[in-house]
Formats: structure tokens, sequence, C-alpha cells
């Protein structure tokens, strides 16, 4: 744990009980504005960021890639895949199947897996190249990790995101393990998004707040589909106070739309809900990520599902407990 951290909590800590809601707005870091001091050149430096607005710190990383992808997965009926590593981090598989099932895809047949040649352990850099080019034509988004989490291997960054860039697809890196562990210049490669945990190389604690970059060449323009809301509305302050002009977006610090925070140059509307399957159709088959194979039939209900493991008993209720300030904790009798 750096040294510094536990005097930083204790101050908000400290804060907390002696200004309750107060502490949003004044104190030596008040939380509405938190977001315009933590995000330091340091924590910049450490990806490779050019502005403070291609970098925020919320959610987990898992969370952040699900809003990752509901702005950048704009599939449509030729260019619907996403590629993926083989033996991508378990999580980012399922939320990858989520998203192209939710997108009315099958994952089955959507989701592209790179995997080394046989009798190899890790990718060649050439081939993640070349796979991003020859799938490109139908490749809606390439999702990879700066470090492969199971292997160790540093993938080539700045290579594919300059092959994606050549493909016209967006390129998302999940940076778990890269971040904090090897150099970074997302901003200079032209990355267009990442997601990173800091509870690995950057020595968070459980529950520490996760990363994201956005591009800074998708900020700013009116009538964006990033998804927005929660603190701040346009990036900066939080709750009901203004944006930090820092923070501002071009278009929205120049009087502009303030609702969406990015602009794709490959965004397209989804189609209507009423020509997408439904979710839960009785014609739309069970999927779960491999390596479980699809079941056959089709199915709603999880019973139904011959893939899914039965759901856990559940657990017994707790015992009623009484607290009794002399007697201490005791099960079920009255006190
Ligand atoms: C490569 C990789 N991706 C994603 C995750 C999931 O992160 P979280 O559960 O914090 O969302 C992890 C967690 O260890 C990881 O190592």
């Amino acid at each position: 744990m750096p040294k510094a951290t536990a005097a930083a909590v204790n101050a908000h800590l400290t804060s907390w009980a002696t200004r309750g809601v107060d502490g949003h707005f004044v104190g030596g870091t008040p939380w509405a504005t938190i977001e315009d001091t933590c995000v330091t050149p340091a924590s910049l430096a450490i990806v490779g960021a050019a502005h403070a607005h291609e970098v925020v710190y919320m959610n987990s990383l898992t969370v952040n890639l699900h809003l990752m992808m509901a702005a950048f997965y704009r599939p449509t009926a030729g260019r619907h895949t996403i590629l993926i590593e083989d033996h991508a981090f378990p999580s980012d598989a399922y939320a990858v199947a989520s998203q192209v099932a939710l997108a009315g895809y099958d994952p089955a047949t959507a989701i592209v897996r790179l995997r080394p040649r046989v009798g190899e352990a890790a990718l060649r850099d050439g081939d993640v190249v070349d796979a991003i080019a020859t799938h490109g034509p139908t490749l809606a988004l390439v999702l990879l990790p700066g470090v492969q989490y199971y292997t160790g291997q540093v993938l080539p960054m700045a290579a594919v995101a300059a092959a994606a860039r050549a493909a016209g697809v967006p390129l998302g890196l999940d940076l778990a393990h890269a971040v904090g562990n090897v150099p970074l210049a997302l901003h200079a490669w032209g990355v267009d998004w990442a997601v990173w945990c800091t509870y690995k190389y950057l020595n968070g604690g459980p529950g520490a707040v996760a990363g994201l970059f956005l591009h800074d060449r998708h900020a700013g323009v009116p009538g964006a589909s990033l998804p927005c809301g929660g603190g701040g509305g346009d990036g900066g302050g939080g709750g009901d106070s203004p944006p930090h002009p820092d923070r501002r977006s071009p278009a929205s610090a120049a009087g502009g739309a303030t609702s969406g925070r990015a602009a794709l140059p490959w965004a397209r509307p989804l189609p209507p809900r009423s020509a997408r399957p439904a979710f839960n159709s009785p014609t739309r088959p069970c999927w779960r990520s491999p390596p479980s194979p699809p079941p056959s039939a089709s199915c709603t209900r999880r019973a139904a599902c011959p893939s899914l493991p039965p759901r856990p008993p559940a657990s017994p209720p707790m015992p009623r407990r009484c607290c009794c300030r002399r007697r201490g904790w005791r099960a079920a009798s009255p006190c």
C-alpha cells in the first residue's frame, strides 16, 4: 500500500464525520470536484494520455468495459463481429458475449477468437495485425489486452491500433495487466478506448475504482452516443456542480450539447427493436461462452437450458439474534 494512503483515506473519513454532506463542497478535496484533482499528470502519463479529459476513474473494469462496448459496438448485418483473443479473461468473454447477444447476434458466430499457431503458446505479432486486416470488413470491434493475463504476452499495441484504424474498426484495450507494468502511449498510438483496474500494478486496494481512457478525437461532438449521466453530465464536477472548465468537452465549452461525450465516426444507430430478435424470445438459442457447447434446443428459462449449472441451494436463514449491551450478542432468546 502506498505510504500516503492511510492519511488520505483518513482525511476523507474525517471530512465525512465532521462535515457530512458539506464535504461535497468544502475541505481539502471536495468530493463534487474530486475528479478534477484525482486525475493527476502521473495518472495520465501512466497510460500515455495527452489530455486530462481522456482519462476518468470510475466503476470497475467490467462495468467500464460494458459502457464502452455499449457506445462503440454498433453492429450491422454485414459488420457485427468482435475480435478478441482466445483465452480472454473470463469476465471479458462474458461481457463480449452478452453485448453481442443484446444486439441480437449469436455469440457463437459473432465472436472471432485469435489463437496462437498450433504448438505455440503466444500469438505472433504479425498474426494479430494480419487477423485485423483479414477480418476487418466484418469486424465491428476489436477488443484485445495490452498484456495477456494468462501468458503474460505484451501485445504490439501500436501496430494493433494502426491496423484497426486502417480497417476502420474501433479498438478497445483491456489494460488490467499492462497499466503500471509496461509503457503505454494510448493517445499517440490512436487507441480508441481502454479500460483497466487499479488493484494490480497500481497497488489499489479492494474496491479501488477502475480507469477508462477515451481518445480525444471522440470527445465533445454534439449528438454523440456514449452513455452519460451520474456525477456531472459533462465529465466534470459531479452532482449539481458545473463541469470543471478543464474537463469540459470542446463542444460543450463552446456552448454545444452537454449530453454525450463522444462522436464515433462509425456510430450507427441500432436497428429498431422490432427488427432485432427479442433477448429472451423462444426462437433465440441459449448461449454461453465457450468451452461449453451451445445447447441445441431453444429455451428461455434457466431450467430448460442444459448448459447452465443448477442454481446453488439457498443459504439457510440467519438465526435471530439480539443485542444485549451487558451480555453481548446472543442467539434467538430475547434479552
Ligand atoms: C485481464 C482482466 N480483465 C478483466 C478483469 C476483471 O476486472 P473487474 O472484476 O475488476 O471488473 C480482470 C481482473 O482480474 C483481469 O485480470
